[in-house]
């Protein structure tokens, strides 16, 4: 076999896989900027760090998302788990990548035991995701996400004040929206926009009636809908009002609106919410058309767009989820939470200009133009003592002439080039070139360590 000319397969040049990508400097330094931005913001509001992995039993997802929704009916990388042991019952288990994280921080929460921890319990991750979505501008099938979630144990409390506990949930939410808009501000994300809307709470006298108002009033116009919203009519009315096909606007702009259906206290806690953000100085804009895409969510939901996105210009979404906890097994609990579209946030920064960061190749200060056997031992010696002041050295693997190495140096944006050879390894004193004016400096090793540490 070894003998045989290589196969075609074998000369396959091989790609990314579609909706996949390699993230390459000078672009990772801004992906390392936003993760270290958000890891100061976030920790600032005392958040810590929870690293959930990256597959998880479907099961999880589809009870948690929904399996109604496209997340879990279309776009899931879903596969058997398959185990050594034939006894194994997990063996026959379906496990899924994860299509976001809300899912498996929850079953974190439950699994360790976290209702016992002062509460709430604050947690944000960043990471990838993986939906088999159709690969567009700021769509792929492996993102990446930033995400936080606040989750309260609920303890049964007969002397429990309903306004006061709706008015310390909206306090909440508003902190955790005022976070990720803080994170945004510090990044100088461009023409960000914050839509709230509350989707109220699954009771007849709350969503549950107003759906049924909703279907009705759907479906009289049932034959000027499209395809997808016909169908939709039937699976998730409310996702008939995120429909952004043209010829359906009019017709949605006249269907009942849930501000209009919400029960007492979810109002309470809108009105709350509302007036929390006023407080912290956010701005909003009220959208009733925002329902949100996965199943979990109840009472306030909110989404944020940027500039320069095109069509897939949502950044962040989020929203509340009571409850969730408990349908995945685990106590009465409270939950808030956002996800940040981290590839997205990435292109919007990107297209501002005035961004200094993420622009050319990490740039060398000292290139060490070394000339001779004695010089290269110098030279050596020396890039490790500057490298370990964090000084950044580019030391050629080979000896070039002078002219050559002043281009390179050139060429790689170094600051200085460092000339050094055995005539002055053995007079002891080095000079540094500076590329930008031409200036020489004569300078003892310890005088350039010196020289280099204050730049
Ligand atoms: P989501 O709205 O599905 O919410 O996703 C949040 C953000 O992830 C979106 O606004 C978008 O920026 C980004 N995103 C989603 N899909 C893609 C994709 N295919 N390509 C690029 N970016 C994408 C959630 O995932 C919820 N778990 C958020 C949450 C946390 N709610 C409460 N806690």
């Amino acid at each position: 076999m070894s003998d045989a000319a290589p196969k075609k397969e074998q000369r396959r040049k091989f790609q990314a896989i579609r909706g996949t990508r390699d993230l390459l400097p000078p672009d990772t330094d801004l992906w390392n900027h936003a993760e270290e931005t958000a890891r100061s913001v976030f920790g600032s509001f005392g958040f810590g760090e929870i690293r959930p992995p990256i597959f998880e039993p479907t099961e999880l997802f589809a009870r948690a998302v929904g399996g109604e929704t496209d997340i879990v009916s279309k776009e899931m990388y879903t596969f058997a788990a398959s185990s050594e042991s034939a006894n194994d019952e997990s063996a026959s288990e379906m496990i899924s990548l994860r299509p976001e994280a809300t899912a498996s921080v929850c079953r974190a929460y439950i699994e360790h035991n976290m209702q016992q921890l002062p509460q709430p319990v604050k947690l944000f991750y960043m990471g990838p995701m993986f939906r088999r979505e159709r690969p567009q501008k700021g769509r792929y099938r492996q993102f990446y996400q930033i995400g936080a979630e606040v989750l309260e144990n609920v303890k049964p409390d007969p002397t429990r004040n309903a306004v006061k506990e709706l008015s310390k949930d909206a306090i909440t939410d508003a902190e955790v929206i005022q976070m990720v808009m803080t994170f945004f501000d510090r990044l100088k994300l461009p023409g960000v926009q914050l839509e709230i809307n509350s989707i109220g709470h699954a009771a007849e006298n709350c969503r549950r009636g107003y759906v049924a108002k909703l279907k009705a009033a759907l479906e009289k116009v049932k034959d000027k809908l499209g395809a997808d919203s016909q169908r939709r009519i039937e699976t998730n009315p409310l996702r008939v009002l995120d429909s952004k096909l043209e010829q359906e606007q009019p017709f949605i702009a006249e269907l009942p609106k849930i501000a209009d259906h919400l029960c007492d206290d979810c109002k309470t806690q809108y009105a709350g919410v509302k007036r929390e953000l006023e407080l912290r100085g956010v701005l909003y804009k009220e959208n009733w058309r925002l329902v949100r895409g996965l199943d979990y969510y109840m009472r306030t939901t909110f989404e944020i767009t940027a500039q320069g996105l095109g069509s897939q210009n949502a950044v962040c979404g989020g929203g509340r989820y009571d409850g969730l906890v408990e349908l995945l097994g685990g106590p009465p609990t409270k939950g808030i939470g956002f996800a940040i579209g981290e590839d997205r946030l990435i292109l919007s920064l990107q297209e501002t200009k005035d961004s200094s960061l993420g622009t050319g190749r990490r740039s060398p200060l000292v290139y060490i133009a070394w000339m001779g056997t004695n010089a290269y031992a110098a030279a050596v010696r020396a890039a490790r003592d500057w490298r370990a002041a964090n000084i950044g050295v580019e030391l050629p693997p080979t000896e070039q002439k002078l002219g050559k190495a002043l281009e390179r140096a050139d060429k790689l944006g170094a600051h200085f080039a460092l000339i050094l050879g055995d005539n002055e390894v053995a007079q002891g004193t080095w000079t540094l070139k500076s590329l930008a004016d031409g200036q020489q400096h004569k300078l003892t090793e310890p005088q350039l360590l010196d020289f280099l540490r204050r730049l």
